[in-house]
């Protein structure tokens, strides 16, 4: 199932996530603004295509056989433990790393073998948040967010100080442009990373742990972000993640991936019925029970191999 934004499941501790923002804010996240909203793109098919996508990284196999078909307008959820190759993954689509054996398509155009200027007109199709947000600090919020549109296009200042207006009141930022990126909290230096994926009008986000490290509240915000951005823009979005609560609320699909291989793929609610323990067992939150084991053995003084724990203990 996927919650509505603003159905009640969605808003359950009686928090209100659009607290502080102003009435501007608040309608342009109605679904009803206009300046940004593109028609939706009229083409079939896929919008991302992935094949037989294998990675390795010395003699650490990361990706180890992956097929997926990104479905266009929706929300995919890429789950998966730390370490599981989520970014990796993410990095292929937009050809910031390059695949060992396979192929990686967008909009039926192979990525994965183009040059560094044949990737740029790509590129600027393709928002991209970046784990932890990954601002530039040493930028004001207004230039950080002003960036992509600097990079790719011929704007000029004004009318890039208005889309930088536009898309931090769609955040919820108002007049933030001049505040530098250590004077807002980590939920507000997420949203300014949205606001900058999302600058250049991309009809696909990519969306690394979006939500990892905030409190509950705060990563709700930016959940309610991406599935109004996703609805008022018409975008695509993948989000990686494994944040299960946040997944939960955006996905429309979800896919998990465990040791460099799709173990799971489907609709929320068909992951969640799934038969698989790795699968329950991911999305229950739960560590392996063998791990769990080892942790209480080594806690005992029971474990064969020196472990970080029993370096730990203070000598008798
Ligand atoms: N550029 C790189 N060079 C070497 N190893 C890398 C590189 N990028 C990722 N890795 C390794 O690949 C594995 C998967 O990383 P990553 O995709 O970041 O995992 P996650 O699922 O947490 O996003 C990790 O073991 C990581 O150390
Ligand atoms: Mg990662």
């Amino acid at each position: 199932m996927v919650i509505e934004p603003d159905s009640p499941e969605a808003n359950s501790a009686g928090t209100d996530l659009y607290e502080g923002f102003d009435p501007k804010t608040r309608a342009a996240l109605d679904l009803t603004a206009d300046a940004l909203v593109q028609p939706p793109t009229k083409r079939g098919g896929p919008i991302v295509r992935i094949q037989n996508l294998h990675k390795s990284f010395g003699r650490e196999r990361v990706l180890d056989g992956i097929d997926l078909e990104i479905e266009r307008g929706k929300t995919t959820v890429v789950l998966g433990p730390s370490g599981t190759g989520k970014s990796v993954l993410l990095k292929h689509v937009v050809g910031l790393i390059k695949p060992d054996n396979g192929e990686v398509y967008f909009e039926d155009q192979r990525v994965d073998t183009l040059s560094e200027p044949a990737l740029v007109p790509i590129r600027k199709r393709i928002g991209y948040m970046f784990q932890l947000g990954a601002l530039f600090d040493s930028m004001s919020i207004g230039e950080n967010i002003a960036f992509p549109l600097v990079e790719h296009t011929q704007m000029d200042a004004s009318h890039r100080a208005a889309c930088v207006q536009r898309v931090l009141s769609l955040v919820g930022l108002d007049g933030y442009q001049d505040k530098m990126p250590a004077e807002l909290s980590g939920g507000q230096q997420r949203r300014v990373a949205l606001a900058r994926a999302v600058v250049l009008q991309p009809c696909l986000v990519l969306y690394d742990e979006p939500t990892t490290g905030l409190d509950p509240v705060r990563a709700d915000v930016i959940n309610e972000l991406i599935l109004a951005l996703t609805r008022q823009m018409g975008i695509t979005s993948i989000v990686v993640t494994h944040d299960i609560a946040s997944a939960n609320k955006v996905a429309d699909r979800m896919i998990l991936l465990h040791q460099g291989a799709v173990i799971c793929d489907g609709r929320p609610d068909q992951v969640r019925a799934s038969d698989n323990a790795v699968v329950q067992r991911f999305i229950q939150g739960e560590a392996d029970a063998s791990d769990l084991e080892k942790i209480r053995r080594a806690f005992a003084g029971e474990s064969d191999t020196p472990t970080l724990f029993q370096e730990a203990r203070p000598d008798p």
